[in-house]
C-alpha cells in the first residue's frame, strides 16, 4: 500500500533518539534548545519556542496574543480543525474567510471583506495549505488596517519560501509562525510543534505559558519576602504568574527532529521531483485539475492535492478512493471545510459561505507524496490515477465485479 503521506526514518535518527535515552534527561533539556536554534537560524527568525505538537503551539500563540472572549480570529475554512480550534480554546470566536480557487490559500480579497464585516478581529491565522505560502504581504497589510496580529499556520510549510524568496517562518509579515512535526509532515518528531517570532516580549510570554506560567528567573520574582533570605534567592523558589500549561516537548522527540532536519533539503528535493512528475503527466487529463501547479518550487510540498471531476469519471469520490486502495494507492481529502464540522455548526460559528472552499472540497483528492516513494511507486500512482480518466479503469472494474 502506498499511503498518501509517510515519514522516513533511518538508522541515524534511531541512534540520535537512543543517545538521549542513555543520558540523564528524558524530558525537555539541551536537545530542545538545540532544535529551537536550528529552526530559528534556518528560517531566519530571532526566536523559536518548541512545543508538544502543532496544536499546542497554536494554543500558546493564541494565549500569547492575549486573545479571549469578545475577540475574533479569522482563518481559512480549508484547513485542519486545529487552526480554528485555537480560538475556541481561549474563548475567542473563529470566523472563516474564503480561499483563492487556484492557490487554495486564504484569499486577501475575501479576508478584507470578512474583517470589514465582523467585530473585534484580533488575530488572523493564514494557513500555508499543502505547503504553499500565502500572500503574506497582502494579509499583513489587512491585519494592520484592523489592528490584528498575524499568526501563520505553517504546519505544512517547513522549507517553503515566500514570493520574495525568503523562508517561511522568518516572521517578516507575521507576529508568530507555527510549525508541526507530526510524522506525516516533512520533518517527524513523533509529535512536535514550534513557534518562531522576532518579538522578544512574545517570546518570553511563550516560554512562560509553555511551562505552567511559572518562572525561576530571580529578576522576575515579585513575592520578595518569600523569594529571598538575607538578600539571597531561595534555591527552591519559583513563581506562577500566569495560567500556563505543560506543553513541553521531550529531548527524545527533539533528537529525532534534529536528525531529521539534517535531511530537510533532501526531503524537499525529492518531494519537488515527484510533484513535478505528477504535474507533467497529469497536465492534460480532462477532468483533472492541478491547483498550485507551477508554484511547487516555493512550496514545502507537504501534500499533492488534485481536483477530480467525479461525474466525468463516473464514480463517486468514495468509490474512487476504494478503487485506488484496491490497487494499493492511498488517498485522502484535505480538508472538509472546518465550519462544516458539527461542533462548529451547533455553535452557530459557521457564518457566511465560502464558494471557493466548498467547490474545492467537492472535488478534492490528495494522492501520495512523500520522500520514500520509489520511482516505481510514483509510476504506479500515475497509472492508477490516469486510468480513472481513460475509461479503462471503469471497464476493468466492471469486468472485475462481474
Ligand atoms: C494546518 C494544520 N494546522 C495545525 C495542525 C496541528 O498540528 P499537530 O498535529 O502537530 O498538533 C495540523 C496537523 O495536521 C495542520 O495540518
Amino acid at each position: 500500500m502506498i499511503p498518501y503521506g509517510r515519514h522516513h526514518i533511518d538508522e541515524d535518527d534511531i541512534r540520535a533518539v537512543a543517545e538521549v535515552m542513555r543520558g540523564e534527561l528524558l524530558t525537555q533539556g539541551p536537545k530542545a534548545a538545540q532544535f529551537e536554534k536550528l529552526v530559528a537560524d534556518y528560517v531566519g527568525a530571532r526566536f523559536a519556542v518548541s512545543a508538544a505538537n502543532g496544536t499546542a503551539a497554536l494554543h500558546l500563540a493564541a494565549l500569547a496574543a492575549e486573545l479571549g472572549p469578545g475577540d475574533t480570529l479569522v482563518t481559512t475554512p480549508n484547513t485542519f480543525i486545529a487552526s480554528a480550534n485555537c480560538a475556541l480554546y481561549v474563548g475567542a470566536r473563529p470566523v472563516f474567510a474564503d480561499i483563492d480557487a487556484f492557490t487554495l490559500n486564504m484569499d486577501p480579497g475575501a479576508l478584507s471583506a470578512t474583517c470589514a464585516s465582523v467585530k473585534g478581529v484580533k488575530a488572523i491565522v493564514p494557513v500555508h495549505f499543502a505547503g504553499l505560502p500565502c500572500d503574506m504581504k497582502a494579509i499583513r497589510a489587512i491585519a494592520r488596517e484592523h489592528g490584528a496580529l498575524v499568526i501563520e499556520d505553517a504546519c505544512h510549510a517547513i522549507g517553503g519560501s515566500y514570493d520574495d524568496g525568503s523562508r517561511v517562518g522568518n516572521c517578516r509579515h507575521a507576529d508568530m509562525t507555527v510549525f508541526s512535526f507530526h510524522p506525516v509532515k516533512l520533518i517527524a518528531a513523533g509529535e512536535g510543534g514550534l513557534i518562531t517570532t522576532n518579538d522578544e516580549a512574545l517570546y518570553k510570554k511563550l516560554l512562560l505559558l509553555r511551562n505552567h506560567g511559572m518562572t525561576r528567573a530571580v529578576s522576575d520574582w515579585t513575592e520578595i519576602p518569600r523569594a529571598f533570605e538575607n538578600g539571597e534567592p531561595n534555591p527552591w523558589y519559583y513563581e506562577m504568574q500566569h495560567l500556563g500549561l505543560n506543553y513541553r516537548i521531550t529531548d527524545m522527540q527533539c533528537a529525532l527532529a534534529i536528525s531529521q532536519f539534517g535531511k530537510l533539503e533532501r526531503f524537499l528535493a525529492r518531494r519537488r521531483e515527484i510533484a513535478a512528475r505528477y504535474d507533467d503527466v497529469f497536465a492534460n487529463l480532462p477532468g483533472l485539475e492541478l491547483p498550485q501547479r507551477g508554484l511547487r518550487n516555493r512550496s514545502g510540498n507537504h501534500l499533492y492535492v488534485t481536483c477530480m471531476d467525479f461525474k466525468a469519471i463516473g464514480r463517486t469520490r468514495g468509490e474512487v478512493m476504494l478503487h485506488l486502495r484496491a490497487q494499493g494507492v492511498g488517498s485522502q481529502v484535505h480538508y472538509i471545510p472546518v465550519p462544516f464540522q458539527p461542533y462548529y455548526k451547533a455553535r452557530g460559528l459557521a457564518e457566511g459561505h465560502w464558494p471557493n472552499a466548498e467547490a474545492y472540497y467537492e472535488q478534492a483528492l490528495t494522492i501520495p507524496l512523500y520522500y520514500g516513494m520509489s520511482d516505481d511507486d510514483v509510476e504506479k500512482v500515475i497509472g492508477a490515477v490516469s486510468a480513472l480518466f481513460s475509461g479503462t479503469a471503469r471497464s476493468a472494474a466492471a469486468a472485475g465485479r462481474a
